[in-house]
């Protein structure tokens, strides 16, 4: 819209307004503003100017019986901070004259259909005094349940505005009780959950270090009302920022004991100044409501990930196997050919080469403090480029991919002794790092383009790759960037975000048919905001099997399996020197976007006729994995055993993966109740991933049962005595099972 009819048409729905209200001294202009999905009403109404939320949960059937209701609202739609407000805002500014208050009133809204699954609403707030607008988007997808909200602000005030906080979303609840559902953790310890009981006051998770924000806190939460969450019964609301940089979310219990739930882009160390006329977008916001527990919760987000969120998140995603934990940086041409050989025996569909690969003239990469960012091939490991390994990867029909970590350099690389002025430095401090990496100035055009050539690069030069690992191991720990002036600083977090973004599109555009992955050490950056440029991320760089059971459980509340990097390593695990079984390996990353990442030249040939067998086995299950419907059956914090299946949408065929977590006498073993399977059909349940050497399958051919006695009753697991012929077999220390279940004619 242009400026001036936008003001106009600003202008006159206001006076319009404030004539109706000030003639009749009430308001008779109480109007609906209805967000809603299949299942979920989001209602706001305005009224005497402003907008108010009334209503978020279940989908109502008469919106329009709030136009009588005379109890208060449930919270405003968008509260700024203002003189007699009391509550954590999701918005402050400084107006043009100094002025520290805002408060908005309702200029207009309108609604259009994007297709007939997608409608936007838009709503449009100025402050009551100043030429300052905010307006609020509302993406609503009917089937998926879900709603993607931010905001816009504008000022057309003649001077500066500065904004000092500018969340995106504010959602107001009423109940009884509220209950958080956290996901904490660090590097090798990712999306770890943690429920506690909200009292008065104000709960913040949050992340301050600009690059690897899901680690510590993933930006995501479950608000359970009334009762602590539950997996199939309750009412909860999930909500996740859609934001790579620094983010805050704020659980306010106030002192009417209404939950306001605010979230946005964190203001830390940050504001943002505003001249005449321009515009600044904050992060989007995706939250849904489900009055069926967190499994619903999941599964709305799911679909909606994999429709509207992920690159191409209806297709199949290759076996991978990557060079990393086998190798780690002791390689070189003939071990890489050997394993691609050995890798293409097992079955693997796509080699990815780790780190360690390349170096300029000066430096090679021997070691993880040299290198980075010089991207031309390690002529050490690899004295006739990529070529002869890139041919043996031809030759076994195999994809190829590669490791990146383009926004970061080291000191030793001869791109940081040329350009020492394109990394964040603070002047006169000691460089912090992580990792010996010190992470480029994203601010500065010209660093920007060098991000997006060194991975375009390293693709024009070798045409046959097909997959980017893009990592990033350094959070922002010298916040200065030498390419804004001294006053300036303060909005680094947000440029470097959004700049990484527009590399990450033009990547994305430029590339269509690479496939790429997101990895920040592992899960850092694990979020709706990276998404939409990736296929897949990697949940951590934690792979023992045990505590992956734990990580990709809490991945698993928002993030797809089809995304979840989930890979088969060596034992003793490098981190926790845990031995775990191959088969209990294998079982764990195939719930998830499979992968091997040991050398097949380790396993014995018993080992390794199991591998072949379970990678043949995952492609036969592969549709039902990645792109099924998830129910998690048993929680890995409750109990000696995790459990979880995937059910396709016509609830004809479901795999179903139980993992032993911990082997104590005594313990109670609960049966394993499938979910999601249609009661009236009748299903044949085979285990699938056996051992050779196990005795006797869990089942036999025969073994065929109705859906609703294999809900209702499930089927008996056993870890010691006698087993009987349906019973589940979890003899011995780390023991699982797979079984597969499908519907008879
Ligand atoms: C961290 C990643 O998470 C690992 O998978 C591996 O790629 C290393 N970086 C390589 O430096």
């Amino acid at each position: 819209m242009k400026k001036q009819s936008y003001l106009k048409t600003m202008v006159c729905s206001f006076l319009l307004l404030f004539c109706s209200y000030s003639i009749y001294g009430k308001d008779v202009n109480k109007e609906l503003i209805r967000i809603e999905t299949n299942n979920t009403t989001l209602l706001y109404i305005v009224e005497n100017g402003n907008v108010n939320n009334y209503y978020f949960g279940a989908k109502l059937k008469n919106p329009e019986d709030y136009l009588n209701y005379t109890g208060d609202p449930q919270g405003a739609l968008f509260p700024a901070f203002a003189g007699k407000s009391a509550i954590e805002a999701p918005v402050s500014v400084i107006h043009s004259n100094g002025v520290l208050s805002t408060e908005f009133i309702y200029v207009g809204h309108s609604s259009k259909a994007i297709d007939s699954n997608v409608s936007i609403t838009t709503i449009v707030l100025k402050d009551k005094v100043f030429d300052f607008y905010a307006t609020l988007f509302f993406k609503a997808f009917k089937n998926e349940d879900i709603i993607e909200t931010w905001v816009d602000y504008k000022n057309d005030e003649s001077g500066l505005v500065t904004l000092k906080n500018f969340a995106s979303a504010y959602i107001p609840v009423k109940s009884d009780k509220y209950f958080l559902t956290k996901f904490h953790g660090s590097w090798f310890g990712e999306m770890k959950m943690e429920e506690e009981q909200l009292t008065h006051g104000i709960s913040t998770i949050q992340s301050i270090q600009g690059v690897r924000t899901s680690h510590n806190f993933n930006p995501s939460f479950i608000v359970s009302l009334n009762q602590p969450a539950s997996e199939d019964c309750g009412e909860v609301i999930g909500g996740s920022l859609a934001w790579s940089g620094s983010w805050k979310m704020t659980f306010e219990n106030d002192i009417e004991s209404r939950l306001n739930i605010v979230a946005g882009i964190n203001n830390y160390a940050s504001e943002w100044p505003l001249k005449n006329g321009e515009e600044f977008q904050g992060c989007h916001f995706i939250f849904t409501y489900s009055n069926a527990g967190t499994g619903q919760m999941t599964r709305n987000f799911h679909s909606w990930v994999r429709k509207y969120a992920i690159q191409d998140g209806n297709e199949l995603r290759p076996v991978v196997l990557n060079s990393w934990e086998g190798n780690f940086f002791d390689f070189d041409e003939s071990k890489i050919i050997k394993m691609i050989k050995d890798g293409a025996k097992m079955g693997i569909e796509m080699f990815v080469l780790d780190d360690g690969w390349f170096g300029g003239n000066k430096y090679q990469r021997d070691n993880d403090g040299m290198a980075l960012g010089d991207w031309d091939v390690n002529k050490k490991r690899f004295p006739n480029g990529l070529g002869k390994v890139i041919e043996e990867a031809k030759k076994n029909k195999i994809k190829f991919g590669i490791w990146v970590e383009p926004e970061m350099v080291n000191r030793q690389s001869e791109v940081y002794e040329a350009h020492p002025d394109w990394v964040l430095k603070e002047p006169g401090r000691e460089q912090y790092t992580e990792r010996n990496n010190y992470v480029l100035d994203l601010t500065n055009p010209e660093v920007v383009n060098f991000v997006f050539e060194s991975v375009s690069k390293v693709i024009r030069q070798n045409p046959y790759i097909s997959y980017i690992k893009m990592d990033c191991n350094s959070p922002i720990y010298n916040p200065y960037a030498p390419y804004l002036d001294k006053n300036s600083q303060q909005q680094l977090w947000y440029l470097y975000t959004k700049n990484l973004y527009s590399v990450l599109d033009s990547l994305v555009k430029t590339f269509p048919d690479i496939t790429f992955q997101v990895c920040s050490s592992g899960g850092g950056r694990v979020d709706y905001g990276s998404l939409p440029y990736f296929h897949e991320f990697w949940a951590s760089d934690n792979t023992d099997a045990l505590q992956r059971v734990f990580i990709q459980n809490g991945t698993s509340y928002f993030y797809p399996s089809i995304a979840m990097g989930a890979h088969v390593a060596k034992v003793p695990n490098g981190i926790t020197q845990r031995i775990t079984p191959l088969k209990y390996r294998f079982d764990v990353a195939m719930s998830g976007r499979f992968g091997i990442e040991l050398l097949p030249a380790d396993l014995t040939p018993d080992e390794l006729t199991f591998a072949k067998a379970a990678v043949q086995t995952y492609k036969d299950i592969r549709p039902i994995v990645q792109l099924g419907n998830l129910y998690r059956l048993l929680s890995p914090y409750q109990g000696c055993l995790a459990s979880l299946m995937y059910v396709n949408d016509a609830k004809s065929k479901a795999v179903a993966f139980v993992y032993q977590t911990q082997r104590m006498f005594g313990d109670f073993y609960p049966n394993i109740k499938p979910k999601g399977l249609d009661p009236l059909k009748k299903y044949k349940v085979t285990e699938i991933n056996v051992l050779p050497e196990q005795a006797k399958k869990f089942t036999t051919e025969e073994s065929v049962f109705g859906g609703d006695f294999l809900m209702k009753n499930g089927l008996p697991c056993v870890y010691w005595g006698k087993q009987g012929p349906l019973s589940i077999n979890l003899m011995g220390e780390f023991a699982s099972a797979v079984f597969l279940i499908e519907e008879m004619p």
